[in-house]
């Protein structure tokens, strides 16, 4: 069994920057020396730290991500935020579209107990994943609105939708655990990063309440053209900064 020194040096020479706290969460989370001393050797060769210990933070939860599976952000939890700030009313019905693990609905269901929360994914390995963190008969597989129940037509109140948005050509800059351990499709937003952003935007006014939001998490370089894909169907738009967090997030609404 590798001792905690050991494990500390072994993440550091394989380039772990913080690999004390690493060490410390691999001890932790492993069941045994044996799949201590495995999730050590899979660190070190690069898999993603959340895909090793089987976790990640997420909003105050911890959600399970599968291989494979897209990485909850931090960034992502300013989203969270905004989407709970801006839920007033009581029961409402949550969309977690594009849901990858399911981080933002569990982390809103955990946040609002009330709140009757759906998911929906086209990869079916997300949607396994995403079972495991939300009640299962509550996630759906298939492209964006199609597998979600009719009966959710017209009543969503908050569609948190966090698509891929990273452009074509910058898939290429990403860092090697993006690039080699999420899938493409949840990465690739086209060729300007706003191919799946348009296509939600396009069918959300059908699926939200009157006065229900949409929240997209986008870059302040692709600002200005995600509201005018939104404002273009309908809907009104504005943007929201975090600096700590370098996250921008567009909220849409539909106008009672
Ligand atoms: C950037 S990840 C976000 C995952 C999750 N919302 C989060 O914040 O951790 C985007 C997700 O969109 C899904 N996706 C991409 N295209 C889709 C489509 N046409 N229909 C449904 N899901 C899609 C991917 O499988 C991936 O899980």
């Amino acid at each position: 069994m590798p001792e905690f020194t050991e494990i500390t040096d072994r993440l550091r020479a394989a380039g772990c920057v913080f690999a004390e706290d690493e060490a410390r969460l691999i001890v932790e989370t492993a069941t045994g020396p044996d799949e201590r001393a495995a999730m050590v050797e899979r660190r070190a060769a690069g898999l993603p730290l959340e895909h090793v210990l089987g976790w990640a933070e997420f909003g105050g939860v911890r959600v399970i991500v599968e291989p494979g599976v897209f990485v909850p952000r931090r960034r992502t939890e300013f989203l969270l935020e905004q989407a709970l700030e801006l839920t007033d009313g009581e029961a409402p019905v949550v969309v977690d579209l594009c849901c990858g693990s399911g981080a933002l609905g569990a982390a809103f269901a955990a946040a609002r107990a009330d709140a009757d929360v759906h998911a929906a994914d086209l990869d079916p390995a997300a949607t396994a994943c995403a079972r495991r963190n939300l009640p299962p008969d509550r996630v759906h597989t298939g492209d964006l609105f199609a597998p979600l129940p009719a009966a959710l037509r017209g009543h969503v109140d908050v569609l948190l939708s966090n698509v891929p948005y990273v452009p074509t050509s910058d898939i290429a800059l990403l860092p090697a655990e993006a690039r080699d351990h999420e899938a493409r499709v949840a990465l690739d937003g086209g060729t300007d990063g706003l191919a799946v952003l348009r296509r939600v935007a396009a069918e959300a006014a059908a699926w939200l309440a009157p006065a229900g939001h949409l929240f997209f998490e986008t870059s302040e370089r692709q600002a200005q053209a995600a509201v005018a894909a939104v404002t273009a169907h309908g809907l009104t738009a504005r943007t929201a900064e975090c600096d700590d967090l370098a996250a921008t997030v567009l909220i849409a609404s539909r106008p009672t």
